[in-house]
């Protein structure tokens, strides 16, 4: 099976594979970001929009949010879920994303990135879809080893869909074009942080 049919088959389940402490540590993690009012966020792997409230939230009224996601199924659920003025979604892969050059403040992904079938140009992707000076954020509500244990043990199509260890995340980032890159990795929460040079 491929990834695009495994998250399809999950889409009208997934939201009941998510606790309330997840959703909480996500909360603590999006009010962390700093997100401006009235910037445009795209949110990349949106899944069934688990982050769009939080984002919604962030940005407020003036601002924007963009879900993209390559699998029907879960972008069906997100938008039964959510509607909103400045809310938009498209189904589109992150290594061809479906956007202008320059038209993002902020792009965030959150337990997607191991998922993308190419790390680098999904990389170069966001950093072209992304102002000068803009922001992305490769976050999960687990550390990588957890992560990356979880999909081994789940095994199938998500078997092979690890977090990169420290210096290769840095090298992806580094090499598409951002600078200013930090990453934690602890119990319960990874975050890298990079900026468009
Ligand atoms: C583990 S889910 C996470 C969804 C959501 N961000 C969340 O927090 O619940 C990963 C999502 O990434 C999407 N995805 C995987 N590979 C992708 C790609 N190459 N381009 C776009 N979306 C992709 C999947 O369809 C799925 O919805």
């Amino acid at each position: 099976m491929n990834k695009k049919t495994y998250f399809d088959e999950k889409a009208a389940k997934w939201d009941t594979l998510i606790q309330d402490e997840v959703i909480i540590r996500l909360q603590d993690m999006v009010k962390e970001l700093v997100l401006s009012p009235g910037c445009k966020v795209l949110d990349l792997g949106t899944g069934t929009g688990v982050l769009i409230p939080m984002l919604i939230e962030a940005v407020g009224p003036s601002g924007v949010v963009v879900g993209i996601d390559f699998a029907p199924q879960m972008l069906a659920e997100a938008q039964k879920k959510y509607q909103w003025p400045n809310l938009e979604f498209l189904e589109g892969v992150a290594e061809d994303i479906p956007m202008a050059d320059q038209s993002v403040d902020e792009v965030v992904c959150n337990s997607a990135f191991p998922h993308f079938d190419d790390f680098s140009l999904a990389a170069q992707e966001m950093a072209r879809v992304l102002k000068r000076g803009g922001r992305v954020f490769v976050i999960h509500p687990h550390s990588r080893e957890y992560i990356n244990e979880l999909h081994v043990s789940l095994g199938g199509a998500v078997r092979n869909c690890l977090i990169p260890e420290e210096a290769a995340m840095r090298a992806i980032f580094y090499e598409a074009g951002f600078e200013s890159i930090t990453l934690e990795d602890v119990a319960g929460r990874y975050h890298l942080s990079a900026r468009k040079a």
